[in-house]
């Protein structure tokens, strides 16, 4: 299913941009990861929405619905099923997709669940068939059902788990396949954040990590963070170390504006990464079609992370469209590097090639 190479492509150098955490990150993420759901900032219509849901669980004492959170790495969905595990006052496990090789893999998990827990499945869309089986009558009726023996002679039974939520996260709602996705009882997309949550969210941050933000530096910091809370923690970061080395500790506009500058990162929180996207679909190309294959490669990304990482982010500026022959710069993304708006090639031109069709999100056909 995947292409090859798809995991090979490691960057060089750390990237500021790049989409999941390190573990240090991860560590550090801990203290800035909002516990309940008044300290998540933004989306507002689903935390309306969950506060219902969880009120009406706690209320008849049982667990909440399963959901699932799709979008974007580094929106807060997993934020969210911690915070859903703390505002129902249970327990979380926390495994994903990749983690679950073997169906007896999940099993294991399931039989070990205490009555309420929630348990945490991260990428779920990566969840192998035959454990995936194991889930659908678990979540429907909390049943295991488990086949001892092989050939003829095998035979199943069932055992009864204890009843749970299963919170599913998933970068790409369109590999979810129908009968996991209709066991949801509910599903949410996470949008890209305004810039005044972002602000909130890097002036909280910075309270944590005793920072010294003004308010201008705040929302520079915010404006370049792509829409994404995990980012802008990472920018603010970056810029407290340029503001404690090059400064006297304070962020600023200029101090956040000359860091992020020398991390470049641009004025609309574009990184080198996007910017070769953007060039090579405009230069390379001639502004597509470009096949999405062809183009990760083009720049030296896994096309899995164009298509989850960068590319969201290109359509929504309106940089970038998706065709069913391929990627197509828009006149924003040539005036965004400054190239005169060229016509559009000649159809057929840079169609897509063979093989670009068997990938996920490729061709629309194949
Ligand atoms: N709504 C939010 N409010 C405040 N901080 C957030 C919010 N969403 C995400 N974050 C921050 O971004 C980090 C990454 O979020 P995470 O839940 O791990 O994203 P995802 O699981 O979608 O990749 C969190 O540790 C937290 O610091
Ligand atoms: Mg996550």
């Amino acid at each position: 299913m995947k292409s090859p190479g798809a995991d090979s492509e490691a960057s060089p150098e750390p990237r500021l941009l790049a989409p999941s955490a390190d573990p240090v990150e991860v560590a550090e993420e801990v203290s800035l990861r909002p516990r309940r759901l008044a300290e998540f900032v933004g989306q507002a219509p689903l935390k309306e929405h969950l506060e219902i849901m969880l009120e009406a669980a706690r209320r008849r004492e049982e667990p909440a619905d399963h959901m699932l959170f799709a979008g974007p790495p580094g929106l807060g969905k997993t934020s969210l099923a911690g915070i859903i595990a703390n505002e129902m006052g249970a327990g979380f496990r926390v495994t994903s997709g990749p983690a679950l090789v073997r169906a007896g893999d999940l099993a294991a998990l399931l039989t070990n669940l205490s009555e309420g827990d929630v348990l945490f499945v991260d990428e779920i869309h990566r969840l192998a068939r035959p454990v995936e089986e194991i889930l659908y009558p678990a979540m429907e009726d909390f049943q295991l059902d488990i086949v001892l023996g092989k050939g003829p002679a095998a035979r199943s039974i069932r055992l009864d788990l204890p009843h749970f939520t299963l919170v599913g996260a998933t970068t790409r709602t369109g590999l979810i396949t129908g009968p996991l996705r209709d066991r949801f009882g509910f599903v949410a997309r996470l949008d890209y954040y305004e810039v005044a949550d972002l602000e909130l969210i890097v002036r909280r941050s910075a309270r944590v990590l005793r920072a010294t933000l003004d308010q201008e530096g705040g929302s520079e910091i915010a404006k370049r963070s792509r829409g994404t809370p995990r980012l802008a923690n990472r920018l603010l970061k970056r810029v407290r170390d340029y503001a404690e080395v090059r400064g006297d500790g304070t962020i600023d506009r200029e101090v956040a504006r000359s860091g992020l500058d020398l991390f470049q990162v641009d004025e609309l929180g574009l990184d080198k990464v996007d910017r070769a996207i953007l060039e090579a679909t405009c230069s390379k190309f001639g502004g597509g079609p470009v096949g999405l294959g062809t183009l990760a490669v083009a720049v030296g990304e896994a096309p899995e992370t164009v298509e989850d990482v960068y590319e969201p982010f290109l359509l929504q500026l309106g940089m970038l469209m998706r065709t069913p022959r391929g990627r197509v710069a828009t006149p924003l993304a040539w005036q965004h590097l400054g190239l005169p708006p060229q016509a559009r090639p000649p159809a057929g031109a840079n169609g897509p090639e063979p093989g670009d069709g068997a990938e996920p999100g490729g061709a629309l056909w194949g």
